[in-house]
């Protein structure tokens, strides 16, 4: 459905993304996991053909978007849902307009608009009355929830792309949202790529997961077989999540010896006939 053949790409004389490949298989979910700048993000911006790259091939449905002339690449582009880092909402519009802004582009009348702004934002689980609110008047985890039913109410597309989706929010909230990720991916059959640096969220949604390191390639393959790797690199980059996992153990198992909590006696039970 999916996939990065052999893909260079630099910003001037900086070497962004080396000799990266990846696939994603129809109704799956890529998760693109590294350190802050290692080049996630740029491989959305690929993926959507705002960039071009060096060399290599981006495959989307089979056609080698990176030969597409620019009519074609919008057509393309708009085929895929897109939930931008740190949701990208726009904050002069109310909650519906956001969701229903690409709809409107398309001459779609209000009417309908209005019944797809509904149905999409019950979909990701908000009151629909929140349409008439402002972004800032909601809170991060909902706005989040805006920004994924915007990119769904788009063209209601068969990819998805999250760039962060997660990134700021409690773990509740976050919870929620990658729980909506997997709920579109299993129950709406979307293909997803998931872009994080968050370990839990990547083994949590990840049928398959790449880690990049530096724009290269460091891993590839199941949540299982990233737990289990000997590679150094990985090792490192996964040690503050495991020291994590391994203290809250840790603390579960201190809780159970512990000492039973003192219980003061209950009142003795009441005599027959009554106190008198
Ligand atoms: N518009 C740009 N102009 C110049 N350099 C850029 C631009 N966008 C990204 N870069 C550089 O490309 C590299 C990768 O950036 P990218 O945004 O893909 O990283 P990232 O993995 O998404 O990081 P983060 O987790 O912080 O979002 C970084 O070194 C960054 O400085
Ligand atoms: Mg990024």
């Amino acid at each position: 459905m999916i996939e990065f053949r052999k893909v260079d790409f630099s910003i001037g004389e900086q070497r962004i993304l080396t000799d990266v490949s990846f696939k994603v298989e129809r109704k799956q979910t890529r998760v693109i996991l590294g350190p802050s700048g290692s080049g996630k993000s740029t491989i959305l911006r690929l993926l959507m053909g705002l960039w071009l790259p060096d060399s290599g091939s981006i495959f989307v449905n089979g056609e080698d978007i990176t030969d597409a002339d620019p009519e074609r690449l919008r057509e393309i582009r708009r085929s895929m849902g897109m939930v931008f880092q740190h949701g990208a909402l726009f904050d002069s519009m109310t909650v519906g307009e956001n969701v229903g802004y690409t709809l409107l582009e398309d001459k779609h009348d209000e009417e309908e608009v209005e019944r797809i702004v509904i149905r999409t934002l019950e979909l990701v689980g908000l009151d629909p009355a929140v349409r008439d609110r402002m972004p800032d008047e909601l809170s991060g985890g909902m706005q989040r929830r805006v920004a994924i039913a915007r990119a769904l109410a788009a063209r209601d597309p068969e990819i998805l792309l999250y760039d962060e989706p997660t990134t700021g929010l409690d773990p509740q909230s976050a919870e929620r949202i990658t729980d909506l990720i997997v709920t579109l991916r299993d129950q709406m059959g979307k293909t997803s790529i998931m872009v994080t640096h968050d370990i839990a969220d990547a083994f949590k949604v990840g049928d398959r997961i790449t880690v990049l390191d530096r724009g290269m390639v460091k891993f590839e393959g199941t949540s299982a077989e990233l737990n289990a790797s000997r590679d150094p690199f990985i090792e490192e980059f996964l040690a503050p999540f495991r020291k994590g996992v391994a203290a809250a153990l840790q603390r579960q198992d201190l809780d159970r010896s512990a000492p039973p909590r003192y219980q003061p006696p209950g009142p003795s039970r009441p005599q027959r006939g009554g106190a008198l």
